[in-house]
């Protein structure tokens, strides 16, 4: 495995890219596994990428504090067999008095929800800007991205469409602790007691794919909440690929939905979503 800090890859203008910020867990595991078994098949090289975006911090408290733990990172991605780690320098991924970004194109899905946009406004214009320089640095042909973050996904995919990009958008999915709670970087930022109270959140989301309703899964997501003493951001039922809200939250639907959670506990924002499955006919 090489760790490389400059675009100069070595590749031939094609690989198998996983993004990541780093402090990695079995989610990014999952990401990374899936990344390597694509890049043998096309017989490319696979890269992980490890940069933490100021771009896309709200808060630069919660830039401060993002975890950092290289070492245990570099020893995951050799066990997982990765070709290349790239850990580049903010000049690289953002050279002083070079724009970089300000043609990037961000999508509906970024801007329109309500959701992450509504609570982290400028969070996925950082996002689509850091990944879409992370494509061209790196060549990806393919690139992996998790389920547990929804819109972010959405986000990458219309973009990379918009983009007209020649690029495999390849969506993995949550990897859960034994005890539902989603896997995620921020987790080791989780007192004893709110790791144990921020598992109300995936709790809440299965519970409200046993309803029908849309409205009604949404008011037991917020009642369960209320229960574990967690006031959520959002809990809601959105249309899983444009996140709109359904025309009709009243009546049974067709349309495949997506549940979806941002609530903080104790001081850490968390995120989760799974599919909520609409009412089959017969
Ligand atoms: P980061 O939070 O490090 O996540 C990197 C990738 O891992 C993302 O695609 C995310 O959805 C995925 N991931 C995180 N937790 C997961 C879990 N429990 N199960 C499955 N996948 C999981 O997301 C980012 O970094 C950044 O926004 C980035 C895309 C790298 C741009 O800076």
């Amino acid at each position: 495995m090489r760790v490389i800090e400059e675009p100069d890859l070595g590749l031939t203008g094609r690989c198998v890219l996983v993004p990541t910020m780093g402090a990695l867990h079995g989610g990014h595991w999952t990401l990374i596994e899936a990344a390597v078994r694509r890049a043998k098949i096309e017989g490319v090289p696979s890269v992980v990428s490890i940069f933490v975006n100021p771009k896309q911090f709200n808060e630069q408290a919660d830039f401060d504090q993002y975890p950092n733990r290289m070492a245990d990172d570099l020893a995951m991605c050799q066990d997982a067999g990765v070709d290349i780690v790239f850990n580049p320098a903010v000049e690289v991924v953002y050279p002083p008095g070079v724009d970089v970004i300000s043609d990037i194109v961000i999508p509906k899905i970024a801007t329109e929800p309500g959701l992450e946009d509504l609570y982290r406004p400028g969070h996925f214009a950082g996002v689509c800007q850091v990944v879409s320089r992370l494509f061209d640095l790196c060549g990806a042909s393919a690139a992996v991205f998790g389920e547990k973050d929804w819109q972010q996904l959405g986000c990458i995919r219309a973009m990379s469409k918009i983009q007209g990009r020649d690029l495999a958008i390849i969506p993995a999915q949550t990897v859960r602790e034994e005890s539902g709670l989603a896997m995620s970087s921020r987790n080791l930022n989780l007192s004893d007691e709110a790791r144990v109270q921020a598992v109300g959140i995936s709790r809440a989301l299965f519970a409200a794919s046993s309803v029908q309703i849309p409205e009604q899964a949404e008011s037991l997501m917020r009642e369960m909440l209320a229960d574990d003493g967690i006031e959520p951001e959002y809990a809601v039922i959105r249309d899983s690929e444009t996140l709109m809200a359904l025309a009709d939250m009243s009546e049974p639907t067709h349309v495949p939905c997506r549940a979806l959670i941002a609530a903080k506990v104790g001081e850490v924002r968390l995120i989760d979503n799974v599919p909520w499955t609409p009412i089959a006919y017969a």
